[in-house]
């Protein structure tokens, strides 16, 4: 197993920062969105990226260049067909996740390695949709990807030993520090974080504390660089809703039941920094 092509599907937020630490650790990277101007907003946060990196003095203008043109954008899924290694970053839906990934079964070489960057659907689950699950795996990168260490390296219960040591040695090739894990609804990162976030939503709905009180608790007394309440703004208030389902679901416990104040803040569409009110006001996404 040799990876030197990476397609990354999906040019958001996460997938711009996974193609740019890619094509930053030497990978040639073909990125693809399903619009033009999806692709080329990717592209540009990239270079963004880089420009700052410049400007700190961190990198040269022609490194810039040499990163930026290891990098292909294209909206045809037919472009990954002889890449090693697909990193697919779409919007967290399982029918479509299962979509794409039966359709670049049938495009890519028997080979290529599949993983996905998925926060909280069952690698097991997504793997089953391909004839190849053995190549399956998921690479959660954590948000913003340049600046954050973690790769959390998910196993599917068919996940062969070489994928899993191919994407370790892969995430360490791209600055990270790969974790392993086992599959399990929210993984290892979400099942921890989210019921903690969940549970700083109960203590304000229930009067303990309020929003500034909790986060002050979490950052002044346990080091945490940003309070719960912060955090979920920055996440989105209905992705926490969303993950808080997933686990709910996935383990049929009350034990991690979604606050109803989290329910009643997405349903009024305060959903945090992205529309400017959450558990704090801001002037700013
Ligand atoms: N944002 C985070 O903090 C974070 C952190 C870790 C993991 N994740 C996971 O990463 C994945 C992507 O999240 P995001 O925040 O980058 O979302 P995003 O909405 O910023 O980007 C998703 C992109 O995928 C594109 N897309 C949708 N269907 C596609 C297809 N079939 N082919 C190509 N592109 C397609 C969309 O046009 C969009 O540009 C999700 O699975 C999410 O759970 C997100």
């Amino acid at each position: 197993m040799k990876v030197e092509r990476i397609g990354v599907v999906g040019a958001g937020q996460m997938g711009h920062g996974i193609a740019l630490v890619a094509a930053e650790a030497g990978f040639n990277v073909v990125l693809r969105d399903i619009k033009k101007e999806y692709v080329d907003k990717g592209l540009s946060r990239m270079e963004k990226f880089l420009d700052r990196s410049i400007e700190k003095g961190k990198l040269t203008a022609e490194e810039k260049k040499e990163i930026l043109d290891r990098v292909e954008g294209t909206t045809k899924l037919e472009d990954l067909k002889d890449v090693d290694l697909v990193i697919e970053a779409i919007f967290e839906n399982v029918e479509a996740k299962k979509e794409l990934f039966k359709e670049l079964d049938r495009i890519c070489e028997k080979e290529t390695v599949f993983a996905s960057n998925t926060s909280t659907i069952p690698i097991t689950d997504l793997a089953s949709a391909t004839d190849r699950p053995e190549l399956f795996i998921g690479m959660h990168f954590m948000n913003p990807v340049p600046l954050m260490k973690l790769v959390e390296v998910i196993r599917g219960l068919r996940t062969s030993d070489e994928t899993a040591e191919l994407i370790k040695e892969l995430a360490v090739k791209m600055g990270k520090t790969p974790v392993e894990v086992n599959d399990g609804p929210g993984f290892v990162s979400n099942r921890l974080l989210m019921p903690m976030i969940n549970e700083a939503i109960y203590c304000l709905m229930e009067g303990v504390g309020s929003a500034e009180a909790i986060d002050n608790v979490m950052k002044l007394g346990m080091n945490h660089p940003m309070g719960p309440l912060e955090l979920a703004d920055l996440i989105g208030l209905d992705v926490v809703l969303n993950i808080m389902n997933v686990l709910y679901e996935g383990f049929n416990d009350s034990k991690y039941r979604p606050c109803p104040l989290l329910k009643k803040m997405v349903q009024a569409g305060y959903l945090g920094r992205k529309t400017r009110k959450g558990f704090y006001e801001y002037r700013r996404e």
